[in-house]
This record gives structure tokens, C-alpha cells and sequence, in this order.
């Protein structure tokens, strides 16, 4: 029997609460099929190791993490250790160790899940974005001088390199193909007159390859505008990693809100393992009351699956998700209900094995 090793780093606040929940799931699934399996090993990495060990994680983690088919990852921060620290020393340390310059988030609205925009149908939200995820504005390159003195300054830079632009482009324009979907470059070449003319000029080079994809640009402040209004322009999105961030935060408020928002971090040569995580944060304000909503947690299994090559069940666990929406017996207090995220799982997990 095939059996994934599988990296968990429950993490910080909610993070624990809902990635319980998605390996329940994940079990489940595995019992059902029966010719594959799990073996997970938790590391309990995050803030209060941080608290305690001065480090997010051990010097050797990204070795220990190398050897892993995948990395499920809840969320990482806490009050009393800075939020760029949490992030950078964890989360994005794994990023950009195991080159997953491919994050990907479905933008999709379940039958069933709340939306704030009025007139709006199921069809009209069904998108997946393709957010560059090892550079760009994220890229950590930058300096401070003359700190705390009047003449302070900072510089953060924005890198693009052709191969990092034209890799997640050409990701894009696959997937777009592959579903024949269309492809909208989100970019801000007007004002950002070196780096988004280039990665335009990428995106409209290696689009020359690909004919049979229809192609859609727009600048990434028109585009937050029409997220909101016409959100059905959108099928596969691809854009950079801060315009990637905010737009697909605007993604998961228009498509059920942070408790059913997923994301992969995805090294599509599989060269190393991708990291799969609910996109939300560890939510210090709801956590260790047990109202989490564990579904984004559990989409981002279902991602997980899809990349192992078992997107049946990857569908299954969507439209179990689904299932649990429109029933709307068992939800949690973000969707209106009075369930605790365990309720929650458990309530998936059974509609899981009632499904197959
Ligand atoms: P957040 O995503 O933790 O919370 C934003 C809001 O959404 C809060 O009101 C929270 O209660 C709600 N929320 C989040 N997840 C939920 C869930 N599963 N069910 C129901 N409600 C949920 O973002 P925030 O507050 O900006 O950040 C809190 C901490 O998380 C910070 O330390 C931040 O750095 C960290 N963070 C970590 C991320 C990661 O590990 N990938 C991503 C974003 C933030
Ligand atoms: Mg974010």
C-alpha cells in the first residue's frame, strides 16, 4: 500500500484546532480507498517554540522537512513574538527552501456558503489564482539605514527575474489550457514602470505559445474592483506575490469568508514536498474556544490530495464540504452556527464515508 509521508506543523491559535480536523479527514479518506495511506509526524514548531528555543523551528528543520511527500501546515503567530519573525522564520523559510514558487488558491463558492454580494450565483465565483511565491515584493531584499536617526530611510525591493516570472506564467497558462479556462494577468505596469512592464512583457511572450488560451489583462486595482463587481470575468488568475496575497484575502471574503479559504505552496517538479495550509492566519481572537472553522483546513487536504494524483478524492472532500454548507446543521459560529470545529470534522468524516 502507498503510504504518503506526511510533515504536520499544526502551528499557533487555531492552528492545532483545525488541522486535527483535516487529519481526521485525511484518515478517513485513506480507510475508505484502501490502497493508500498516511504516516504523519507532527513537529511542534511555531511561537512557542519560538518562546522557548529562541528559533521558530530547529537549524536543521528545512533537513528534517526534506524528506516528507508533503507539509500540512495550520498557521503560524501569537501575541509577544513579531509577526515578521513568525512568518519569515517558519512559513516562508519553507517557501522558498523547498521552491514552491507556485501558490495556488481556489477562489470558488460552495453551494451553501455565505456571500456578501448581492445578485451573485454559485457559477458566477469559480476561479483558482496563481500567485507567484518566491519573489517579488516578498523576496526579503532590502536595507535600513541610518536607524533610528532623522535621516532614516528603507528600501524594500521587488525582485522578478525572468526564470521566476516566466516559470509561474507558464504554470498559469498550463492550467488554463489544461481546463480550458481563460487567463487574466493581474499586474501594475503604469505605475511600477521596470518591474510589471516585464512581467507583461512575459506574460504576453509566453502567451504566444499558447493560442488556444484566451487572455484577459488588467491592473490589479481594477481588478480588486472587479472581484467585487463581476466576479464571473475571472477563471484562472495569475498575478505576483503581493497583489497575489491581498487579491485572494478578497477571494475568500467573497467566497465564504477566511474559515473556507485554502492554499498549496506547490514545487511543481516535486523535487521537494509542497505545503498545503488553510490560508487563514492563527486568529489569536477565536483560538482555544474550539469555534475554528476547520473547512478551509480540510479544502487544503483536499488540494493535497489533488497533487498526489487522487483528485477523485479531492472532489469528494469539495463536495462533502459542500454537503456540509447546505445542510448547515454542524457549522461553526463564522458561518452562523453554534458547532465547534470538532463537531464540524466529525460531521465531514461521516458524510465522507456516507458518500463512498
Ligand atoms: P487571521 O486570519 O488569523 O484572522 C482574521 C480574522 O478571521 C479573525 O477575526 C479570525 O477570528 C477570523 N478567522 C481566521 N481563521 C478562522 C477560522 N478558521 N474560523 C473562523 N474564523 C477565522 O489574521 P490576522 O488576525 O491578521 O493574524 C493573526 C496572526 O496570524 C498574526 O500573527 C499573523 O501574522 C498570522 N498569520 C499567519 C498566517 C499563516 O500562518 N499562514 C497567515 C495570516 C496571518
Ligand atoms: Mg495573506
Amino acid at each position: 500500500m502507498k503510504k504518503y509521508r506526511i510533515a504536520v506543523i499544526p502551528g499557533d491559535g487555531v492552528g492545532p484546532e483545525v488541522i486535527n480536523e483535516g487529519v481526521k479527514v485525511l484518515n478517513k479518506v485513506s480507510e475508505l480507498d484502501g490502497t493508500f495511506g498516511f504516516d504523519f509526524t507532527f513537529f511542534p514548531w511555531g511561537c512557542e517554540y519560538y518562546l522557548e528555543n529562541g528559533l521558530m523551528m530547529p537549524k536543521d528543520g528545512i533537513d528534517q522537512l526534506k524528506e516528507f511527500d508533503a507539509i500540512y501546515l495550520g498557521a503560524v503567530g501569537a501575541p509577544g513574538v513579531p509577526d515578521h519573525i513568525s512568518l519569515w522564520d517558519l512559513l516562508l523559510i519553507i517557501r522558498k527552501s523547498f521552491d514552491q514558487y507556485i501558490n495556488l488558491r481556489p477562489v470558488k463558492l460552495l453551494e451553501g456558503a455565505p456571500c456578501p454580494l448581492t445578485g451573485v450565483k454559485k457559477e458566477d465565483i469559480d476561479m483558482v489564482v496563481v500567485r507567484e511565491n518566491s519573489e517579488g515584493e516578498y523576496a526579503g531584499s532590502g536595507s535600513w539605514l541610518y536607524k533610528g536617526k532623522p535621516n532614516e530611510v528603507v528600501i524594500q525591493n521587488a525582485v522578478f527575474s525572468r526564470v521566476g516570472c516566466e516559470r509561474v506564467i507558464r504554470y498559469a497558462y498550463e492550467l488554463a489550457r489544461k481546463e480550458k479556462k481563460t487567463l487574466t494577468n493581474v499586474s501594475k505596469a503604469n505605475a511600477l514602470n521596470y518591474s510589471m512592464v516585464f512581467w507583461d512583457e512575459v506574460f504576453n511572450e509566453i502567451g504566444r505559445e499558447y493560442p488556444d488560451v484566451r487572455t484577459y489583462s488588467l491592473l490589479v486595482d481594477a481588478a480588486s474592483m472587479f472581484f467585487v463587481k463581476q466576479p464571473q470575468r475571472f477563471q484562472i488568475v495569475v498575478t505576483s506575490n503581493l497583489f497575489g496575497d491581498i487579491l485572494t484575502d478578497l477571494g475568500a471574503a467573497i467566497a465564504g469568508g477566511m474559515g473556507l479559504a485554502a492554499g498549496a505552496n506547490l514545487n511543481p517538479e516535486r523535487k521537494f514536498p509542497s505545503m498545503f495550509e488553510p490560508i487563514h492566519g492563527s486568529a489569536p481572537d477565536i483560538a482555544g474556544k474550539s469555534i475554528a472553522n476547520p473547512l478551509a483546513s480540510i479544502w487544503s487536504a483536499s488540494q493535497m490530495l489533488d497533487f498526489f494524483g487522487h483528485e477523485e478524492w479531492g472532489k469528494v472532500i469539495i463536495a462533502v464540504i459542500e454537503q456540509v454548507l447546505t445542510e448547515g446543521q454542524t457549522l461553526t459560529p463564522d458561518l452562523g452556527g453554534k458547532s465547534s470545529t470538532s463537531e464540524v470534522g466529525d460531521a465531514a468524516v461521516s458524510m465522507l464515508s456516507a458518500a463512498y
